[in-house]
């Protein structure tokens, strides 16, 4: 529901989580800040990811640990990268909207209404009714873009498609398909390109509309000197895979894994950070022999799962969905998403991860730009397969091969989101009316610790047990205030526990501890905190 969005926007802004980025300028479109609780949070899942990814990888179905290695490459690579991958010719994003509906002929832009609605829910170009209303009802890409769910054809005469039923943000409609024109809605609605023509715009030049953003490094600023920031961090991976094979001692199968920044000229950023034009992921290429390239899909599409649920998401918010056929990225051969349950996808899911089957694809590509051998010789398998008594021309043509690649590739800055949507919980009974209910572990601030007064010695011995946790926990020390006021910042911002002194600690030793989800509060001795916090925040 878009308002719980909307009050989560502004929870981020008003505690410092995540900031519109160039604020005081009126914004920038598509560009975000993480404040001082957001980076927090941020890193919390990233250092997840790369402790269960590379640090500690799963085990594999030989019952030892899978081999998985980290890399960071530079965002800018030789643009030739992207010429290999296939970005500059087919990373492009099917929706323009910013050529008006008046460079098209008045019969090429459609649009398809919910009953009584002046607004339609997908637009797209085509050369007649029929066109566009085949369109909507079989292009899966089209669909997903304008967020169309269940799309089945209502009726179908001779002349095609004459109604579709759907559902839009979780209501079940029944869309009538009729021309945008005239020209009063001009430049109103992102199109999709017409199948029949293959472009948009067939009467003036459209403008190419390629995602990557360009930069121009060194002095000079023309076509030869032309550089992209990376749309992906996966690139980088393949271009180092011969690297990484000579100067450590991974094998085929072995995974190399990146976080870091990636950057697409998004035509619609939107739902906050959920698609932004500047953005991180979490990305891993496992390369495996091309036999048992199935066997790793399946294996890592579960375990990512596995790591989703490890975050505190509620099994019940995520789910995989396999994309059909015709709405496979041009690298890959069979992909799944894991999707989660957005406030303003649901009841309806939307894209959280994709698990690809990229082939030998990549490095197929960059072995013939770059004229460099990227093959790999399997000695283990050359090994079995002599034992098998295989022959040895197919022994030689068997073991030496272009591994083929499984890559789980996510949003770090999209996980934020949803844990900040998992997490947020409304409840009338407290002074804060809302609380965001973070698994300990990935809590920004771990614990508030308080002496309940500013005085009578009570911040002396709150600063000290502070100086003594902070090693360890993120805490915050904050002797001021009321306490009631206190108690109710930390339950906006997730912190789980809060920690108090009090008169009675001067005397006893013990100190209160407030739990955020419960709202108990429990005595235990000053000595006893690390413990207790270590027990329920490190697991
Ligand atoms: N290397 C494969 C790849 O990049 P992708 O499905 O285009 O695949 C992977 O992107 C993940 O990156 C997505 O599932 C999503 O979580 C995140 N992502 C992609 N575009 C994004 C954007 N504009 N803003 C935020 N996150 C984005």
């Amino acid at each position: 529901e878009s308002s719980v969005m909307g009050q989560i926007v502004a929870l981020c802004k008003r505690r410092g989580f995540v900031y519109p980025a160039s604020e005081i300028y009126g914004g920038i479109r598509g560009f975000w800040d993480y404040g001082p609780l957001g980076i927090l949070l941020k890193n919390n899942i990233r250092d997840w990811w790369w402790r269960q990814m590379v640090l500690c990888p799963p085990i594999g179905p030989d019952g030892h640990p899978v081999d998985m290695v980290g890399l960071d490459s530079a965002i800018i690579q030789h643009p030739r990268t992207w010429e290999a991958s296939g970005h500059v010719a087919g990373f492009n994003d099917p929706m323009v909207d910013d050529i008006g509906v008046s460079r098209y002929r008045a019969d090429h832009m459609f649009g398809m209404f919910a009953a009584g609605a002046d607004v339609p829910v997908a637009t797209c170009v085509a050369s007649s009714l029929g066109e566009a209303a085949e369109m909507i009802a079989t292009d899966k890409k089209l669909q997903k873009l304008f967020g169309l769910r269940n799309v089945e054809v209502a009726e179908r005469n001779e002349a095609g498609v004459t109604a579709v039923k759907a559902s839009y943000k979780g209501q079940p409609f029944e869309g009538t398909i009729l021309c945008l024109y005239p020209p009063a809605r001009e430049g109103l609605f992102p199109t999709y390109p017409s199948p029949s023509t293959g472009e948009v715009g067939k009467l003036t030049d459209p403008r190419a509309f390629n995602l990557m953003l360009d930069t121009y490094p060194g002095p000079i600023r023309d076509e030869a000197n032309k550089a992209y920031l990376r749309p992906e961090t996966a690139q980088g991976i393949f271009l180092n895979f011969k690297n990484v094979v000579d100067t450590t001692r991974v094998k085929v199968p072995f995974g190399v894994a990146q976080v870091g920044k990636s950057f697409r000229n998004e035509v619609t950023p939107r739902n906050f950070i959920f698609r932004s034009r500047e953005f991180e992921q979490m990305e891993m290429e496992w390369f495996c022999p091309p036999d048992d390239a199935l066997m790793w899909y399946d294996f890592w599409k579960h375990e990512r799962m596995k790591w989703w649920e490890s975050l505190g998401v509620a099994k019940e918010n995520l789910k995989f969905r396999d994309h059909d056929k015709d709405e496979l990225s041009h690298y890959s051969k069979a992909t799944v998403d894991i999707e989660y349950k957005y406030p303003f996808t649901a009841p309806d899911f939307g894209e959280l991860e994709g698990i690809a089957h990229r082939g030998s694809y990549d490095l197929t590509q960059h072995q013939e730009h770059s004229k460099q051998k990227l093959d790999y010789f399997d000695q283990e398998l050359q090994l079995r397969l002599k034992e098998q008594g295989i022959a040895p021309e197919e022994i030689k043509a068997r073991s030496r091969y272009i591994p083929n690649v499984i890559e789980p590739a996510s949003g770090l800055t999209r996980a934020v989101l949803v844990l900040l949507c998992e997490a947020y919980t409304v409840d009338a009974a407290r002074p804060s009316g809302v609380y965001l209910k973070f698994k300990p572990k990935f809590a920004p601030i771990k614990a508030g610790i308080y002496p309940l007064v500013a005085k009578d010695g009570m911040p002396e011995v709150a600063e000290k047990l502070y100086l003594d946790l902070r090693n360890r926990f993120t805490c915050e020390y904050d002797p001021k205030q009321a306490i009631g006021k206190r108690y109710a910042r930390m339950d906006e911002i997730g912190t789980p526990f809060c920690v108090t002194v009090d008169g009675d600690t001067l005397k006893d030793q013990t100190v209160t501890i407030r739990h955020r989800d419960t709202l108990q509060q429990e005595r235990i001795g000053l000595d006893k905190v690390k413990d207790f916090l270590r027990d329920r925040v490190e697991e």
